[in-house]
């Protein structure tokens, strides 16, 4: 991943954002070490931010699509109450399985769901309704899962979308990848889309929020 925003002013916000857990800086060091991609785990910004969405949210139920090494899954844990609960869905079973050892050692081992599978299948069996999602897995579903949870979003729930500015891939029309691809017409469709009012957040790789609106009010 390309990095976006200018290193110092990276290495600046992170360092006037609340310090990262001993426990998650460990999680980090781990996955750099033994996963492979390890420039997919999100990191202590969007996960200071994604905690943060949580808590202000008053969220009780999330769904996460795309645990890697459980980073994210168990920032936004820190952002819920006791009796909250994280659904986190994973295809790889190698991910999950380090998701899981270092989920079952932190404070929230009681409210994280790690789901082994398509992510799609797994939404598919679950009524929600999901106060926050945050949608992060292979980048050519990004419009199915937004279509699968959008009617199971609760009335004030929120739905985070990362790498929505893909390196800034998004910018180049010409960008013939398949992610590229999906993820500019993702956000060209999203910025029209009058179900739902949105912003993308120019943090790390790109952060877009999205919340339903009310049919009778707006
Ligand atoms: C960008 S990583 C997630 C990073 C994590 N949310 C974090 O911030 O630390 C994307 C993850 O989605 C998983 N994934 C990709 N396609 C998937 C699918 N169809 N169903 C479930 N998981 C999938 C990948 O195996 C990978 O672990």
């Amino acid at each position: 991943m390309r990095q976006l925003v200018p290193e110092l002013i990276e290495r600046y916000a992170l360092d006037h954002s609340s310090p990262e857990s001993a426990a998650m800086a460990a999680l980090q060091q781990e996955a750099k070490e033994s996963l492979s991609s390890p420039g997919m785990l999100s990191g202590p910004v969007v996960g200071r931010l994604l905690e943060l969405l949580v808590w202000s949210t008053r969220a009780k139920l999330v769904l996460e699509i795309g645990t890697y090494a459980g980073y994210s899954a168990l920032a936004m844990a820190a952002g819920l109450p006791d009796d909250g609960r994280i659904i986190t869905c994973e295809r790889s079973d190698e991910y999950a399985e380090f998701a899981r050892r270092h989920i079952a050692t932190s404070p929230y081992a009681h409210m994280v769901d790690l789901r082994v599978g398509p992510a799609l299948e797994t939404i598919q069996t679950l009524p929600g309704p999901f106060d926050f999602v945050f949608i992060d897995a292979d980048k050519v579903s990004y419009r199915a899962y937004y279509e699968a949870v959008l009617n199971k979003l609760s009335p004030q729930g929120l739905i985070a979308v990362d790498n929505t500015l893909w390196s800034g891939r998004v910018l180049d029309e010409r960008d013939p990848s398949a992610d590229t691809r999906a993820l500019a017409e993702f956000n060209d469709m999203l910025a029209h889309d009058e179900r739902v009012g949105c912003v993308m957040l120019t943090v790390r790789d790109g952060v877009t929020l999205i919340r339903r609106r009310s049919a009778l009010r707006e």
